[in-house]
């Protein structure tokens, strides 16, 4: 090991008594202080942090050197100072300068909206290829913020201007541990991912569909997975509750094997570093048959958490079959169908309820359910099992008796509904997707579609 710690555990205690200042910045439009406000709490909270007072401040003009102006950070030293913080956050992106800056003049520990998410991710990873990720993620933040900080520390130095003075032979050193430890993080990334590929490729060989669930952070998703398959995964009233995808078998109407999978919660101006860090978790749903957008209906933002899900999957090359998307652009893989689950009905006023329950029906891919007392799920799976399977075709066909591995194969993969002794034959009515019928064509021919 180097001398170079990554122990996130020192920066952060749980329970520290943390201050949040959300930078309302002038020039951002569509911009609902309550809700980002709240939702900063949230991902605080996410990590056990103690938000003792948050607030907005209006920013004009951001400053290069603090973001806020002078008179804010007063303000918000003497809160600080009243309060007995041991952390503020700053909700918006930091320069390294300015969040040094900020440290300088209010005298603790400051942290930007990336470095806090970070810290989330960090805590939530739950398998490796999650930690890698974000461990990555991390230290790329880093890195571009050491760059920063030696110009910073050149012109600091001013008038000694000779090379290798010890700030910057420290930073070089920094950098090139940060620089090798990210280049191993790939490597070992890479083999996570190798053996990931290997899996999804047998299970692509395998005839279930896959169900991938996605939505905006706390929306419900692990609830309704754990419904779904039982199993208890961790549902809390905590943002971020999963970071990796969990794959789980399922059982459809009338469908014998899906696989379920449950992806990260999404969040509102996801940092660009994270966006990254997403693409390969997110292969998971690139290569979903279906899409389940879980959103929590009840939530006053609903609106605008399901156009940011949409806009991070667009982001994430997911290329959804949704309204308005079929905008001309040229498209990289088929469109994937998205069925909205709108959830948390149990929620709901029972006027709004009624007239959501209006809107619904006249759409065949909304359903309306309660993950948390069970209300509408049958019907929410009786439509994903009709949505996946809206391409099957029925077909007849006939096989010689002695075809003991192509009868099994049948029965594996499609529906046999009838199967009848003709002679030397066996007349077979299958029913199958369309995918595979091809595979079982390719497995006529032999060497067969394995
Ligand atoms: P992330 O992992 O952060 O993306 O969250 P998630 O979408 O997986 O949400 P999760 O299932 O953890 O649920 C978040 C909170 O909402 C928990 O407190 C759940 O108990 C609650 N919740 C989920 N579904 C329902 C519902 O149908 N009704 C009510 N009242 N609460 C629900």
């Amino acid at each position: 090991m180097s001398g170079f710690s990554l122990d996130r555990e020192d920066d952060f205690a749980r329970g520290a008594r943390t201050v949040l200042v959300l930078p309302q910045i002038d020039r951002e439009s569509g911009f609902d202080v309550a809700a980002r406000l709240e939702e900063g709490r949230g991902l605080a909270l996410a990590i056990g942090l103690n938000v003792v007072e948050s607030r907005a401040y209006r920013v004009r003009v951001p400053r290069a050197a603090t973001l806020l102006g002078g008179g804010q950070v007063e303000e918000i030293a003497a809160t600080v100072e009243r309060f007995e913080a041991e952390l503020l956050i700053v909700d918006a992106q930091l320069s390294a300068i300015q969040q040094r800056n900020l440290e300088d003049r209010i005298g603790i520990k400051v942290i930007d909206r990336t470095g806090l998410i970070l810290e989330i991710f960090g805590e939530r990873a739950a398998t490796a290829e999650g930690r890698l990720q974000v461990e990555l993620a991390h230290l790329d933040y880093q890195a571009g913020r050491l760059v920063r900080s030696w110009t910073h520390l050149e012109r600091q130095r001013g008038g000694f201007g000779f090379l290798g003075g010890p700030g910057e032979t420290q930073i070089e050193a920094d950098r090139r541990l940060i620089r090798d430890r990210m280049a191993k993080l790939r490597r070992e990334l890479e083999d996570v991912r190798r053996t990931r590929s290997l899996h999804r490729d047998r299970r692509q060989r395998a005839p279930w569909p896959v169900i991938a669930l996605v939505g905006y952070t706390n929306a419900g998703k692990s609830t309704l997975f754990n419904r779904m398959t039982g199993s208890d995964v961790m549902a809390e009233d905590l943002l971020f509750a999963t970071l990796d995808p969990t794959m789980r078998e399922i059982a459809l109407p009338g469908l014998d094997k899906a696989i379920l999978s449950d992806t990260v919660g999404f969040v509102s101006d996801l940092p660009t570093e994270l966006i990254a860090a997403f693409r390969a978790t997110l292969e998971e749903v690139t290569a979903a048959d279906l899409i389940v957008h879980v959103r929590d209906i009840a939530h006053e933002e609903s609106e605008a958490q399901r156009c940011n899900v949409l806009a991070i999957l667009r982001d994430l090359g997911v290329n959804a079959e949704e309204d308005g998307a079929d905008d001309g652009e040229e498209s990289v893989a088929d469109p994937i169908p998205v069925i909205e689950v709108w959830n948390k009905i149990d929620l709901l006023a029972p006027e709004r309820r009624g007239d959501l329950a209006e809107a619904a029906d006249m759409d065949p891919d909304v359903a309306m359910i309660s993950a948390v007392t069970g209300d509408g799920i049958e019907a929410m799976r009786e439509m994903l099992a009709r949505r996946l399977t809206a391409d099957d075709r029925e077909q007849r066909i006939h096989l010689p008796a002695g075809e003991g591995r192509m009868l099994a194969w049948l029965h594996e993969n499609g529906r046999v509904l009838e199967q009848r002794q003709q002679g030397e034959l066996l007349q077979i009515d299958v029913r199958m997707s369309e995918r595979n019928w091809g595979r079982f064509r390719r497995f006529d021919q032999a060497p067969g579609p394995d």
